[in-house]
């Protein structure tokens, strides 16, 4: 087994399906569900980006939730509290991919770390419910520094969390412009496509690629 000090791991669709939700989508907005749980990861992403570039940071769970009230009112689709409190509490209890238990289990004898744009009221809800906890020696949350990924400001308060160097840090994300700013910050990385996209056109070329964190240990070892 090779050669990182640490194995850091972005969550939401690396090592959770953020779609496993979808068919609580459909089940409230029928017809409409898929594209409403598609549009909402989106749109949940999109202010991520744009608040930290106009500076006005919430926690994610705030912006998982407008972001849902968004896609609801965009879509005109009925929705009540309710509603919306069922989908956001749903997201505390996302499946994890396949493979990822095993993987964190041939990975024991390294140092893992969670590191997410989630905030902590939603990581740990998410991470005990699936039994992961355990895996981990840190999990730290971009709330901490209220600064979201991909800024580098956010990848430097995990190398100042767990006193490293950025290149002694493998950094392990499914989402193209996580990986992008990780690599740029000066992190390896490894990209785990799970769906066969293409990586982004934002100067970057990932130390793996790979389809999932079985055969990155593969790689590894
Ligand atoms: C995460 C998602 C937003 O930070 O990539 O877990």
């Amino acid at each position: 087994m090779v050669k990182y000090r640490t194995y850091v791991f972005d969550v939401y669709g690396t090592l959770f399906d953020v779609y496993s939700i979808s068919e609580k989508c459909t089940n409230y907005f029928s017809d409409k569900g898929a594209r409403i749980s598609q549009s909402w990861r989106q749109k949940q992403l999109e202010y991520c980006f744009l608040r930290q570039i106009i500076g006005s940071y919430i926690p994610f769970h705030e912006i998982t939730k407008e972001a849902l009230q968004y896609v609801c009112i965009s879509e005109q689709v009925y929705t009540t509290e309710e509603i919306i409190t069922d989908l956001l509490q749903a997201y505390l209890k996302l499946s994890p991919f396949a493979e990822v238990k095993q993987a964190l289990e041939m990975l024991q004898s390294e140092t893992l770390v969670v590191f997410s744009n989630g905030s902590v009221d939603m990581l740990h809800p998410l991470l005990n419910h699936s039994g992961l906890t355990s895996y981990f020696q840190h999990i730290v949350s971009v709330d901490e520094i209220k600064q979201y990924k991909p800024s580098p400001s956010a990848y430097q308060h995990v190398c100042n969390r767990l006193n490293m160097q950025p290149k002694e840090i493998l950094f392990l994300s499914s989402n193209t412009w996580d990986v992008a700013g990780a690599s740029h910050f000066g992190f390896q990385t490894a990209w785990i496509n799970r769906t066969n996209t293409t990586m982004d056109l934002l100067d970057v070329t990932p130390n793996y690629i790979v389809n999932d964190l079985q055969e990155l240990i593969g790689q590894l070892t």
